[in-house]
């Protein structure tokens, strides 16, 4: 059975969508066979995120009714052979959609695939309850900010009461000048003050949606590492405050300050 994966925050723009796509495309470069399910049935956008626009015939909604079965449903990533999309539609009601539904679909997911990653929407309403009932393992997307992480800190409190997953920290759009210089929290901070252990830092990176997934950014490495840690249960985490500090490290927090 393939591990089932949740990636949410509670808070909006975190980056849960950029999360998702760009770990599965590592956890696909690094052998397994990986589906990325858009758990946002209301506004869905992991389709454009992995490229997939354009190519859908049916959706998650469509799979859930039972118009057709998932692997009609699914698109092969032009990322990758073994990186598929269980994409969401627009514009259809999805205010009726069923829970042990979408549940059922994503454990057909799981007896195709290693990895099943599950988007999740903002918010901890009915979307987010949804999505989380389909994981079995959860990934809380955090930035290194303040509102983010209490949001983060609800998501955490509630999943311990309602569905009790193992549960790791994701920090994203880290800032490794900012965290030097102690403008911001540590990613070893805020995955103590949530009670949740780290597992991946994602550095703030301009290039990152499919440049990332298509090498050569800097957060690809980074996706790398998290997609190693999960898979082979080890703790790693890029290091992107470390060449900001000391001697060196401070005349380029400097330069990246001025420039
Ligand atoms: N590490 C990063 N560096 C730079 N930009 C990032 C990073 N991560 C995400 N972004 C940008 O932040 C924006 C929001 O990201 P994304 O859509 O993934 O967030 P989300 O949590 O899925 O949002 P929503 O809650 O609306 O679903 C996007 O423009 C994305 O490119
Ligand atoms: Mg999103």
């Amino acid at each position: 059975m393939g591990r089932k994966i949740v990636i949410t925050s509670g808070k909006g723009g975190v980056g849960k969508t950029t999360v998702t796509a760009n770990l599965a495309y590592a956890l696909a470069a690094a052998g397994e066979r990986v589906v990325a399910a858009d758990g946002d049935l209301g506004l869905n956008n992991l389709d454009v995120a992995m490229g997939i626009e354009g190519k859908i015939s049916y959706d998650l909604f469509d799979c859930m009714e039972g118009r057709c079965r998932a692997k009609q449903a699914l698109v092969q990533s032009p990322w990758h052979k073994n990186l598929f999309v269980m994409p969401a539609c627009f514009g259809k009601n999805r205010k009726e959609a069923n829970a042990a539904a979408m549940r059922s679909v994503i454990g057909d997911l799981g007896r195709i695939f290693d990895f099943v990653l599950i988007d999740c929407p903002a918010g901890v309403g009915e979307g987010f309850r949804r999505a989380v009932s389909c994981s079995e393992e959860a990934l809380i997307v955090t930035n290194p900010h303040v509102s983010s992480l209490r949001d983060a800190d609800k998501v955490v409190n509630l999943m311990n009461e309602t569905h009790p997953v193992n549960m790791w920290t994701v920090v994203n759009r880290m800032r490794g000048d900012l965290a030097a210089a102690g403008e911001i929290l540590t990613p070893r901070e805020i995955s103590s003050l949530l009670s949740v252990e780290l597992i991946g830092v994602i550095p703030e990176d301009d290039g990152i949606l499919c440049g990332a997934a298509l090498g050569g950014k800097k957060s690809a490495r980074a996706f790398a590492v998290l997609a190693a840690n999960l898979i082979k249960n080890r703790r790693r985490i890029y290091d992107c405050v470390g060449a900001y500090t000391g001697f060196w490290g401070s005349i380029k927090r400097k330069l990246k300050s001025i420039l």
